[in-house]
């Protein structure tokens, strides 16, 4: 790979060990993935932020790469933690989880990192603009940025970003090169999708056979929601590992069908009718029969629109199940002010940031539930929750859900 003058002295260690130790990673991913060069990353956004999958080995690593006052070349938020940073106790999170979520957090922080701990960052500020390059983890945030955005990111890992945070630049290659953001499997959408769980089983049913492709989908209305999009790719990055995809019409990279395949000739064409989309909720859907215990929405982390809608149907009634809605702090803060939070506290809903059941230490708190079976209107919880928990889990529209909250069963 050829180096500047400049990424030359931080590989040689002018610039001290951790930017060093960085270049080598760096360098040695782009000489795994053939890059020919460096390009600058003005933004990255960091996985490996919870203690659930950064466990001590890799929390003492960022804190050995923050020695000596080690600080971020590019703007850096954290990803979603395994607690809620402001209501840790009164949720059921152990002493031993706040001490070492903090003790990561605080590693990030010293160098700059921005501990909103959400999968959502581009709902709170941090929002690239079409074709920057950045460094992002978190699949379902990797789906956004690239697809909705047209920002251009690779699926970074932890060390990854974390280099790329801490260099400010990544190896040339993936998704931030032309060639291979073109489309290569055609959707037809036939299916009606108005919730944003029909566009979670969209998604999920996709994934699973586009694998790490790149779709392009025709039939998808123009007005199609940003919460919309949020489900879609990250149903997408569940059952598959898709990074990127287009919508014709409606992202950036997809005016026509044309541009989106960019001279690709489809290799596969699938149609996702009205069957599809019930086949897809049965897969998402095995349960039957069980009381439940808890509605979790917000996987990705909730938009306030989001917690509108929700607030608005149960304005004035109590839900029997635990109600988890997640968000990012901002998102709280600022349905606080709207009065939403206080509708949703009221009917018997907790507004958790921070955190999610699949990377929270969700252990602790859903035993404080006494878990029988969850219901969610997100294809990805669907997906992870009942092999990582061992949770029977219903999947639904939101109004469903809500429904599910309010009785008790689904
Ligand atoms: Fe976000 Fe956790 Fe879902 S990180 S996308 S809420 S699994």
């Amino acid at each position: 790979m050829k180096l500047t003058s400049e990424e030359q002295k931080m590989l040689d260690g002018d610039y001290g060990k951790s930017v060093q130790k960085s270049m080598q990673i760096l360098t040695s991913l782009g000489d795994i993935y053939g890059a020919e060069k460096m390009i600058p990353v003005k933004s990255v956004h960091m996985p490996g932020s919870s203690i659930v999958v950064a466990g001590e080995a890799a929390t003492s690593f960022v804190e050995q790469m923050g020695d000596n006052d080690t600080q971020f070349a590019a703007f850096t938020t954290l990803n979603t933690g395994a607690m809620d940073m402001d209501q840790p106790r009164e949720l059921g999170f152990s002493e031993e989880t706040i001490s070492r979520q903090h003790r990561l957090t605080g590693a990030y922080e010293r160098m700059g990192g921005i501990a909103c701990h959400t999968c959502t960052p581009y709902l709170i500020g941090h929002c690239p603009k079409f074709g920057e390059h950045v460094a992002w983890g978190e699949s379902s945030a990797i789906a956004f940025v690239n697809s909705v955005l047209g920002a251009r990111t690779n699926r970074e890992g932890g060390p990854a970003a974390l280099a790329a945070a801490i260099a400010g630049r990544v190896p040339a290659y993936g998704y931030h090169l032309d060639e291979n953001r073109r489309g290569q499997f055609l959707i037809q959408v036939d299916a009606s999708l108005s919730d944003i769980a029909d566009y979670g089983a969209l998604g999920y049913w996709v994934g699973t056979r586009v694998e790490s492709g790149v779709p392009v989908f025709t039939g998808i209305p123009g007005d199609v929601s940003t919460d919309q999009l949020k489900s879609l790719g990250a149903a997408l990055a569940s059952s598959g590992a898709v990074a990127l995809f287009h919508i014709v019409g409606v992202t950036p990279e997809a005016p026509t069908l044309e541009s989106a395949f960019g001279g690709n000739t489809p290799q596969e064409t699938w149609t996702f009718g009205e069957s599809e989309k019930h086949a897809a909720y049965g897969q998402l859907s095995k349960q039957q029969g069980q009381p439940v215990s808890l509605v979790a929405m917000g996987c990705p982390h909730s938009s306030l629109n989001e917690i509108i809608k929700v607030a608005e149907m149960v304005r004035g009634k109590k839900v029997r199940a635990a109600f988890w809605m997640l968000c990012a702090q901002p998102i709280k803060h600022l349905a606080r002010r709207s009065g939403h939070a206080r509708i949703l506290e009221d009917a018997g809903i907790t507004l958790v940031c921070d955190t999610c059941p699949v990377l929270g230490a969700m252990a602790e708190p859903m035993d404080k539930i006494g878990m029988t079976a969850m219901a969610t209107n997100s294809a990805k919880l669907a997906h992870y929750a009942p092999g990582q928990w061992k949770i029977p889990t219903y999947y639904g529209t939101t109004e469903q859900c809500v429904n599910a909250a309010l009785k008790g069963v689904f």
